[in-house]
């Protein structure tokens, strides 16, 4: 079994929205108003759900008679959907799958979401084909993702200083950003023609940054080749550096609270096939 740091937290799906606060939800909230409202006999994807922010959006909403298929490449995170589906009677179906290998029909959804995912799911063209492919003429898909995340300075300045600068990158904390147009070209070879994109500033409020520190470490930190000793030695080193990289620095400031307030840029893009 591969080596984890004793001090690691075991992802669940309420871990990951501990980690999104409410930045996502009012990002998705948002999102939701670019598409045509929901109907009666919608069939919808959320792709890569994590902890079902989407689905809790869209059910929030207080829909018509809709159908949500829920899936993930993470089985905790699905495991947690579906606990969360069953206590509220939602009607929602969830599966363990990758976003490039859907095992869904073609031509099966009246709309696909994919929320903040295309910037790490691994290969996004072959995401993009599969969400064209499994959507119906007609329908709309929405990809967003963070193109600016304060974090992501702060974790890979922690991974330089507990692993020094040689060696690869933790996956989900790449040094190139994601961009509109790395989105807009996923979708263009996705299949996608009519693509309109929007981009929106969200507020991460974060009140106990040590905790926040520890769930984003645990997430973010692991490299391609997985955690090591080293890691387990250097744990409270990497989360006291991130803890200080996030006292300042672009897009950072302390509200009147005292809560460390990040500054997240998100574009939306509106894909119709
Ligand atoms: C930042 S989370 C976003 C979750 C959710 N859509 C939201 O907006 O809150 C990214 C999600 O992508 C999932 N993921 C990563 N690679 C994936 C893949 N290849 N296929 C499916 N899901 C993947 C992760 O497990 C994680 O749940």
């Amino acid at each position: 079994m591969a080596f984890r740091p004793k001090q690691i937290t075991s992802y669940q799906a309420e871990h990951l929205s501990e980690l999104q606060g409410d930045v996502s939800e009012k990002a998705i909230e948002y999102f939701l108003t670019l598409i045509p409202p929901f109907n009666d006999g919608d069939i919808i994807h959320d792709n890569a759900c994590g902890s079902g922010a989407v689905t809790e959006a869209i059910m929030a909403k207080n829909p018509p008679k809709i159908h949500i298929h829920a899936t993930d490449i993470n089985p905790q995170f699905v495991a947690g959907v579906q606990a969360l589906s069953e206590k509220n009677q939602w009607p929602e179906s969830t599966a363990v799958m990758s976003a490039q290998k859907l095992t869904f029909p073609d031509n099966m959804f009246t709309k696909s979401i994919t929320s903040f995912a295309f910037h790490c799911l691994g290969d996004h063209d072959e995401a993009a084909k599969q969400v064209y492919r499994t959507l119906k003429p007609g329908g709309v898909a929405i990809a967003t993702v963070w193109t600016s995340m304060p974090h992501v300075r702060a974790l890979q300045h922690a991974h330089w200083r507990t692993r020094g600068k040689e060696g690869p990158m933790p996956s989900l904390l790449p040094l190139e950003d994601f961009t509109e147009e790395d989105l807009r070209a996923a979708l263009r070879v996705g299949g996608f023609r009519d693509i309109s994109c929007s981009e929106k500033a969200f507020y991460l409020k974060v009140s106990d940054m040590k905790r926040w520190a520890q769930l984003a470490w645990s997430y973010l930190g692991h490299l391609p080749t997985g955690w090591s000793q080293s890691d387990e030695d250097k744990w409270d080193e990497a989360i006291d550096d991130v803890v200080e990289q996030l006292k300042s620095g672009d897009g950072i400031t302390t509200d009147d609270r005292g809560e460390v307030v990040m500054k997240m840029i998100a574009v939306v893009a509106v894909a119709k096939k």
